[in-house]
């Protein structure tokens, strides 16, 4: 059942290019120019009249979330707010009729995230979720449906299931951009040209796992680190860092990595690894000059960059892994891949049981 694998996780991170093709499909115009998705039942009508996002889930999904977000805002131009649901429901959140909440959940029967949907709909907003159980209780209460062909993930930590939330977004994203006209035509052709190479570009990632083994080896003997980045790759290094505490207890925490000098570099100290992700062009600078103020107080970083990029990024980092290149807003969808398998690995080396980690179930059914 584990195919071959050692591990479902293993297994499950290898099945990410075919979760990607699997959720894009039928869903893409044969002639690259246009997403369809009429099967979900929202009409011009109703696109037309969302005035604000907001997106709610818990854990990994609520990752996939803070991508979304910028995916929506960046594409369609309609504020988006991104709320853990177990937060969003006692915050008094604002939800009118023109709200269209997201509910983003791999099982589709996380406790919180079902009562946002349900308090969403009393207060009259309609509700999309994006799920990857057909006939889930998220499914059936939900106004609209958008299904993430992962399938089935048994391994507690999620991995395909939050890539294939990511291509729901892509494809959500335009879906509504393409309605409301607020992207070029060229832009979109652009983007699901590249969205059509991700599979490609995954496996090459996976095909590199032994590089990545030996940078997880190296931090397993470690008691905490740092995830930085800006933008979507912000996003990405908290998921990163959810997916290694989960799985292989090592503290970490993810930053904003403009936002280190305002008191978490006090923690920086020789020798602490910190993963760096440099994959957003316009930030490069930015971002650089915030490693430089991490390795000047001694942390080893590896960086995660694109390649083409190496040697502007290499001079700044210990280390680097370089990811196939794709356009900025699709990064995520590659860039995670190296964060799983360091967890991964992460996981292995320090003896624990990577599919069933401790304190933890996969579907989480109480508040
Ligand atoms: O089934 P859901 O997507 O609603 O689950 C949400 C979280 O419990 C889940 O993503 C959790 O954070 C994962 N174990 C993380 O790997």
């Amino acid at each position: 059942e584990k195919a071959g694998f050692d591990h479902f996780m293993l297994k499950e991170i290898h099945e990410q290019p075919k979760a990607y093709r699997d959720t894009m499909r039928g869903r893409v115009s044969d002639d690259g120019q246009s997403v369809t998705l009429g099967e979900i039942g929202m009409s011009a009508e109703q696109i037309k009249g969302i005035r604000k996002v907001q997106i709610v889930a818990c854990g990994t999904a609520y990752h996939a979330g803070l991508v979304g977000k910028t995916i929506i805002e960046r594409l369609a131009r309609i504020p988006v707010e991104t709320d853990v649901a177990s937060e969003y429901r006692y915050r008094s959140p604002i939800i009118t009729p023109d709200t269209l909440v997201i509910v983003v959940s791999q099982s589709g029967e996380t406790a919180d995230t079902l009562a946002a949907l349900r308090e969403a709909q009393r207060n009259g907003a309609r509700v999309l979720a994006i799920t990857n159980v057909v006939g889930s209780s998220v499914a059936r209460e939900a106004d609209h449906v958008l299904i993430t062909w992962a399938g089935p993930e048994i391994a507690v930590a999620s991995t395909k299931a939050y890539t294939s939330q990511l291509i729901a977004f892509y494809l959500f994203g335009i879906y509504l951009a393409q309605t409301l006209g607020t992207v070029e035509q060229a832009a979109v052709t652009e983007l699901l040209a590249a969205m059509n190479e991700l599979p490609e570009q995954v496996e090459s990632v996976l095909e590199q796992s032994a590089v990545l083994k030996q940078v997880a080896e190296s931090i397993a003997k470690h008691k905490n680190l740092f995830f930085i980045g800006r933008g979507v790759d912000y996003a990405v290094a908290q998921e990163g860092s959810l997916k290694l505490k989960e799985i292989s207890y090592i503290h970490s925490e993810a930053y904003a990595a403009g936002e280190l000098k305002h008191g978490t570099l006090a923690l920086i100290e020789d020798g602490i690894p910190v993963i760096a992700l440099v994959t957003q062009e316009e930030l490069y600078e930015k971002t650089l000059s915030n490693i430089k103020e991490v390795k000047a107080r001694g942390a080893h970083v590896l960086g995660i960059a694109n390649a083409g990029s190496e040697v502007e990024v290499s001079k700044s980092v210990d280390e680097l892994f370089a990811i196939p290149k794709t356009l900025p807003l699709l990064s995520p969808a590659i860039s995670v891949i190296p964060l799983q398998l360091i967890s991964y690995y992460a996981s292995l080396a320090v003896g624990n049981d990577v599919d069933k980690p401790r304190n933890l179930a996969k579907s989480v059914t109480v508040e």
